[in-house]
């Protein structure tokens, strides 16, 4: 008997010492002031980090700003040059002209790509002695690069008609590019 109480009077104590101060100084119960100071400093690292944001935005812009105005001038710069390319591709090509230098063979193709003709320059100009003025601009507008035919428009129908180079391949001026026994002289790969 005297041993429990001693068990127990020791029980109450180490409950007393230990167990309760401890429970107090863990449980850190939220007071108002705690709750406060811990919503500020909540905000002002909010407001921070905004402003960190912020500031690392407006810099991609100017970055991104800089880099578009550096494009737009290489652009510019870029078709100052070709434009001045072009124009020295013509003006050299106007003096291998008058030098007597002919165009080479130029294929012509249709849209599709399936049909493809060739005109010689030299067989009309040098051999049969026509004037430039005879297909160029009336019949061919005369630019140096890609066809000025429009798409599609420099079709077998058209030149029935008397277009292009119908104007003169009527079984008239030249021969006829209606007889079947020609198709050849112009579509030599067909
Ligand atoms: C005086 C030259 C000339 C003669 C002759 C000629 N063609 Fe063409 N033909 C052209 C030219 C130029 C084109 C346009 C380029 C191309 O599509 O090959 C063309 C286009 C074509 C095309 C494709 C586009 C279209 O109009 O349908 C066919 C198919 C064609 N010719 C068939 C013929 C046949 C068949 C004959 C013979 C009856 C013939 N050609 C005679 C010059 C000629
Ligand atoms: C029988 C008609 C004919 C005559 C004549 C003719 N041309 Fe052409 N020429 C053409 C045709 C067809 C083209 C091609 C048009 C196209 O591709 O749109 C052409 C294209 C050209 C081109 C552009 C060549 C290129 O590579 O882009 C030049 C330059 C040219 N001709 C110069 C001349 C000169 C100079 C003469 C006189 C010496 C002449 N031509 C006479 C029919 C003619
Ligand atoms: C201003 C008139 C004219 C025009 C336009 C014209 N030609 Fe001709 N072409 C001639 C004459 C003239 C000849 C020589 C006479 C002949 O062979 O009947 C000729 C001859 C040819 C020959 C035969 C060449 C050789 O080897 O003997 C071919 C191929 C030819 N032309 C293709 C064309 C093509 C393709 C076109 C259209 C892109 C065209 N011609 C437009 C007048 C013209």
């Amino acid at each position: 008997m005297k041993h429990l109480m001693t068990c127990a009077t020791a029980f109450v104590v180490t409950f007393m010492l230990v167990i309760v101060p401890a429970g107090i100084v863990l449980s850190d119960e939220p007071t108002e002031e705690n709750d406060a100071s811990h919503d500020k400093a909540y905000v002002e690292k909010a407001q921070y980090d905004a402003e960190k944001a912020k500031a690392e935005a407006q810099k991609a812009m100017a970055e991104a700003e800089k880099a578009v105005a550096e494009a737009e001038a290489a652009i510019e710069m870029a078709q100052s040059k070709k434009k001045q390319a072009e124009q020295e591709k013509a003006s050299a090509l106007n003096k291998m002209l008058k030098a007597g230098y002919f165009p080479d063979d130029i294929t012509l193709t249709s849209e599709d790509k399936s049909s493809t003709a060739v005109f010689s320059h030299q067989k009309h100009a040098q051999r049969e002695k026509l004037k430039c003025i005879e297909c160029h601009p009336n019949i061919f507008i005369m630019k140096v690069g890609e066809g000025v035919i429009k798409k599609g428009q420099l079709t077998m129908e058209e030149m029935k008609k008397g277009k292009y180079c119908g104007n003169c391949h009527n079984g008239g001026k030249a021969f006829d590019l209606k007889d079947l026994k020609h198709c050849r002289r112009c579509h030599p790969k067909k």
